[in-house]
């Protein structure tokens, strides 16, 4: 249905039509969602998960989880610029949650205004897995997501995981199903296309293969290259290995029950749309939305989602960050961020427009002594022309000049040895579509 409807809008309207088509792609999707889930009668949680997860929509357009960026501060940012954008949290180890169970709060606690937010974690320990969810079911979260695309391997002597995970899809078929049966929201796995030498597309579809027919999962994030686990920085791992998008593609034909949203070296909203309309169910963006949020996200709502947004400039985005940030700042109190960790997020606000050099010059005086996000900004501000300060987003997004290249001829030859099927839940979807 999706990439039926999808196929439909690419051919019939021109592309700066997009915007449009997505908001009525938007509402029948939706409709269709609420509707496979109420309409269903289940015989049993696992049952009723397996149908949940494949009614469930993945995001269109989801900021990804990372270490030291994407935290309650940048988040909040992301928020204010995008309605829309799903957020994931950086990824919080499971063993944290376990044995910081009297102090959650600071690892999981976020405004509600964030969500849809998603909480990534963590581990290769089944049981401190489940428990971990299950300590986060009170905060809400809207997806709980497994983190099997991280190539170092160790965090702090909490042990393997990560990409190491992928060499073991057995493993991770019964973690999925562990942290499943511990909340009540979808769930999903974030991983690469391959590890090492383990990097065909027959060893990535048995992973996908393997975590379907053991668990309720239907939903994977696909960083599309492969982690190197020997040798390379985790930066070069996001930089040197290849991407190869076929890969994610062939996914799309050899499972069209499950949803995958691609990730890598997508930098431009354009590209978000040229992806979704060749099939792709969702979009993952980490480096772009860090380092320019402003043309990133601030697209997302209008451009990727159809929506009408009421745009805000760049000082009236501020202007609300800093009345939050002025909320939570630390006045020295143990746990509380202090005003440099707040104005953090901000420091790429102003990515290559006039006036950022000598913003960041005056950032760097004013953080030895501002107490407050509002005297920082204020000490700051009149480096920024008003012009870059008060204009608003308008207009087509950036272009962008690159392409996926002709998929139909790099495909991967198909997946022939499914070992799943869920003709038992086929009838209850029928209906509906
Ligand atoms: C600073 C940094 C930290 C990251 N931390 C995580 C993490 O905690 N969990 C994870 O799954 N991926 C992490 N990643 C990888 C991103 O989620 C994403 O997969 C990767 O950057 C590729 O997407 P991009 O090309 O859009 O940046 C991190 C990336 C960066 C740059």
């Amino acid at each position: 249905m999706q990439s039926a409807l999808r196929g439909l809008y690419t051919t019939t309207i021109p592309p700066n039509f997009y915007g449009f088509t997505n908001y009525y792609k938007n509402r029948a999707l939706l409709n269709l969602r609420k509707f496979q889930t109420q309409s269903c009668k289940f015989s049993s949680n696992h049952e009723k998960q397996i149908v949940q997860g494949r009614a469930y929509l993945p995001p269109w357009f989801s900021v990804a989880p990372m270490m030291e960026w994407t935290d309650n501060h940048f988040r909040t940012l992301a928020r204010i610029i995008s309605k829309h954008a799903w957020l994931y949290t950086e990824m919080v180890v499971a063993e944290t949650i376990v044995h910081q169970k009297d102090n959650l709060d600071r690892f999981l606690a976020f405004p509600a205004e964030q969500h849809p937010i998603v909480l990534q974690i963590g581990g290769s320990n089944i049981d401190n897995l489940s428990k971990a969810t299950e300590l986060a079911s009170a905060y809400s979260y809207d997806e709980i997501n497994l983190n099997c695309g991280c190539p170092s391997g160790k965090v702090a002597g909490h042990g393997c995981f990560g990409a190491r995970l992928m060499l073991d899809p057995e493993f991770v078929g019964d973690a999925m199903s562990a942290i499943a049966a511990s909340c009540s929201v979808p769930v999903s796995v974030k991983c690469r296309i391959g590890v090492d030498d383990h990097d065909s597309y027959e060893e990535l579809c048995k992973f996908v293969d393997t975590i379907v027919s053991k668990s309720p999962t239907r939903h994977f994030i696909i960083h599309a290259r492969k982690a190197l686990l020997n040798g390379i920085s985790p930066a070069a791992n996001r930089r040197v290995p290849p991407l190869k998008y076929e890969y994610y593609y062939g996914l799309l034909r050899d499972f069209p029950e499950v949803q995958f949203t691609l990730n890598g070296g997508v930098n431009y909203i354009e590209q978000v749309n040229v992806a979704m309309n060749q099939g792709a169910h969702g979009v993952m963006v980490g480096r772009a939305a860090y380092n320019n949020p402003w043309s990133t996200l601030g697209y997302v709502d209008s451009v990727v989602y159809g929506v009408p947004s009421d745009p805000l400039s760049r000082r009236q985005v501020l202007e609300k960050y800093q009345i939050y940030a002025d909320s939570v700042v630390g006045k020295d109190a143990p746990n509380r961020p202090n005003v440099r960790q707040l104005v953090k997020p901000l420091l790429n606000m102003f990515h290559s427009e006039p006036g950022n050099g000598l913003w960041k010059r005056k950032a760097d005086a004013a953080l030895r002594h501002c107490k407050t996000v509002k005297s920082f900004l204020e000490e700051t501000i009149d480096a920024l022309p008003n012009s870059v300060l008060d204009s608003q987003l308008s207009g087509n997004p950036p272009k962008w000049e690159g392409e996926f290249g002709n998929m139909d001829l790099l495909l991967p030859p198909k997946y022939a040895a499914r070992t799943w099927g869920e003709s038992k839940f086929h009838a209850c979807v029928a209906v509906t579509t």
